[in-house]
């Protein structure tokens, strides 16, 4: 194998010495890059820059080539899991994503099946070995799925909703149908996240977007058993190189014990917690990433150094933070404030090693 030039990212969620805080940003390669745009252009669409490999690559390498960012990650999304089980994505403009079949009827549920991902997921397998080949080395790749509970969401819904109406009804009414979703669709999330890391994927990480809206309970039994199963599933180890895990559930800083508990290297926050008291709760188990608010990057360079300088205190000495925002990138935020930020985590973060 060859040997990373720039490993800083994942000796921190290994919690091992770094000489700086090393940082990537949720949804680096998207809308807020002017270059990310021609390309989508040229690809035609959204799903047909994700299921073309040379495209894919393109749009992973765009925010490596203009910002000094210490991990790569997959360009693709979290439903193309959905879309193998053959419920039909498609994203129509301004409304984000929709499926053409979604999952209502019991029969289809007992239908559904885990995907074979080399037969059906092949195109995302393609790009994880040509975005290894183009970064030759430079800086770690990171592979990634939706959670079930998350997926499963999109799934019963038919797209994004504002409550997932549909979803807790089947919840409160029909758990042992959720329950079925959940249970193949886990199976799914190991199958694809082991075929993205034997293709080359060198960290993972599971986002639980939606796993913060549900109650204590339901959490636990709908979202957190899953993750776990997940993360026991996955293969700790590939080309003799330990395979790190990263758990992001927005909202799910109330239960971050729980989640710190279920054999995750790291847990991913959101801009709610601080990050300082998340250490001081679970910052001997795991390794923490986070957790700036996206809007921070609204303001301006001054700002964006004062609050990356708050982050790092908070966090406080030693290795075991990834620095990101708490969420995706805003497709509004002007490309030289993530410069600014990029930098500004770089230089302040020498004196917390
Ligand atoms: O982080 C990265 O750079 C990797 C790429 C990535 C995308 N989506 C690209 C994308 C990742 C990791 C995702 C994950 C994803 N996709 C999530 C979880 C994200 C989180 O932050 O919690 C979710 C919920 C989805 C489903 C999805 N895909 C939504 C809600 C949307 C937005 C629709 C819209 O129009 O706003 C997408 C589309 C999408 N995925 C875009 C990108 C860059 C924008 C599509 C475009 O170019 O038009």
């Amino acid at each position: 194998m060859t040997k990373l030039k720039n490993d800083t990212f994942l000796r921190a969620l290994l919690k091992e010495p770094v000489p700086y805080t090393p940082i990537w940003i949720m949804r680096q390669a998207g809308r807020y890059l002017p270059e990310y745009n021609q390309t989508r252009a040229r690809a035609g669409d959204f799903l047909s820059l994700c299921k073309n490999p040379d495209f894919a690559t393109e749009v992973t390498l765009q925010p490596l080539a203009r910002f000094g960012l210490d991990a790569a990650i997959l360009f693709s999304d979290i439903l193309t899991i959905p879309d193998a089980m053959g419920l039909g994505l498609y994203f129509s403009t301004g409304e984000g994503p929709k499926f053409e079949r979604p999952l209502r009827e019991e029969w289809a549920i007992r239908d559904l099946s885990a995907p074979d991902p080399e037969e059906h997921l092949g195109y995302v397998l393609d790009a994880v070995k040509q975005i290894r080949k183009a970064l030759d080395g430079s800086v770690p790749l990171i592979g990634f799925s939706g959670s079930p509970f998350t997926l499963a969401c999109y799934m019963i819904e038919g797209g994004g909703s504002d409550d997932f109406r549909t979803t807790k009804t089947m919840l409160y009414q029909r758990p042992d149908l959720l329950h079925h979703i959940l249970q193949v669709t886990a199976k799914a999330v190991i199958d694809y996240l082991n075929a993205q890391i034997r293709a080359g994927a060198q960290a993972v990480q599971i986002f639980d977007t939606w796993g913060g809206m549900l109650s204590s309970s339901a959490y636990e039994e709908f979202s957190l058993a899953y993750l776990r199963q997940i993360v026991q599933g996955l293969i700790k180890e590939h080309d003799g190189q330990r395979i790190p895990s990263i758990v992001f559930t927005k909202g799910g800083g109330v239960w971050l014990d729980k989640i710190a508990a279920i054999g995750c290297d790291a847990v991913g926050l959101d801009w709610m917690c601080s990050i300082g008291q998340a250490r001081g709760r679970v910052g001997d188990k795991v390794a923490l990433q986070g957790n700036m608010d996206p809007m921070v990057l609204f303001s301006d360079p001054k700002t964006i150094r004062q609050e990356v300088r708050r982050i790092l205190e908070s966090y406080g000495q030693g290795s075991g933070h990834v620095f990101n925002l708490g969420h995706g990138v805003s497709q509004f935020t002007p490309p030289e404030n993530v410069a600014a930020l990029v930098d500004a985590v770089h230089e302040l973060s020498t004196g917390f090693h």
